[in-house]
């Protein structure tokens, strides 16, 4: 049996990346499990690229979706690593158009899924007190969108609750940090209009967006770096400044 490091949300341009990077400098160490929700052929792509990789379906903003991913892991391996990277930005509301279902859609991908997969892994790493978790947030956690209320509320909870359980898992031997991208050219920002990238790249000291790989990189120096717990680590070119 394995020590298994877990990527939600992999069939995406972040979490692809990250499987990628956690195989390569693990130095297959760590078994990943690819994991998706709707995009079966991107899963299925990344496990041929991969050696020795596994992909589990499953909609984790249920709680059926998550017993399922947390079942497929422990049948395969010992989970050491859990990166929460599944979310949506998705619908585009301005503060007075916000809509419960919404929220609901939002809050239940990006907040209700992680807390409760954190709860769930980390019962199973404190049995071996190692383990470590990584949320991934992002600047609007710390920045005013238009549009991007309910995400934004989504993402500085997750952020909130990476310190309350690095606070209260440390002991376990388990460490908890959060990675908070800028804007990262994938499928969530590809249908953002030319005219409205170019304003945001203005925010950018660096003057250009970012790709998933810088994402991976920042995400192993959390899986590696063991005295950092608690963190909300920017990789973002200088958009938050
Ligand atoms: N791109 C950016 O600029 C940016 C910036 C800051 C933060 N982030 C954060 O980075 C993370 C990854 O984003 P990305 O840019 O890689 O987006 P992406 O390419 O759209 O990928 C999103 C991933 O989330 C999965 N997902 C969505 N709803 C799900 C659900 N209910 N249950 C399980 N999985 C679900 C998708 O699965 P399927 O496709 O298989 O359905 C997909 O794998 C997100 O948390 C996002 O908020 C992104």
């Amino acid at each position: 049996m394995r020590d298994i490091a877990v990527v939600t949300g992999a069939s995406g341009g972040i979490g692809a990346a990250i499987c990628r990077l956690i195989h390569a400098r693990s130095e297959e160490q760590l078994q990943v499990c690819i994991h998706y929700n709707g995009n079966k052929g991107a899963a299925e792509a990344l496990v041929n690229e991969i050696p020795d990789s596994f992909a589990v379906q499953a909609n984790l903003s249920r709680a059926e979706g998550r017993k399922t991913l947390l079942d497929a892991v422990l049948a395969k391996g010992t989970p050491f690593c859990l990166v929460n990277n599944a979310g949506i930005d998705r619908p585009h509301e301005p503060a007075l158009m916000v809509t419960e279902s919404s929220y609901e859609k939002i809050m239940d991908t990006n907040l209700k899924a992680p807390l409760f997969l954190m709860r769930d892994f980390a019962k199973e790493m404190a049995r071996n007190e190692a383990g470590v978790i990584v949320n991934i947030s992002s600047i609007l956690a710390r920045k005013a969108v238009v549009g991007s209320a309910i995400y934004r509320a989504s993402k500085i909870a997750l952020e909130a609750l990476t310190r309350q359980f690095a606070a209260e898992l440390g002991p376990k031997g388990i460490r908890v940090v959060a990675v908070a991208p800028g804007f990262i050219e994938t499928n969530m920002t590809a249908a953002i209009p030319e005219e409205q990238r170019a304003g945001i790249k203005k925010d950018v000291s660096l003057g250009n967006f970012g790709a998933p790989e810088a994402v991976a990189e920042t995400v192993w120096h959390a899986i590696e770096n063991q005295y950092l717990t608690g963190a909300v680590i920017a990789v973002d070119g200088g958009m938050a400044l």
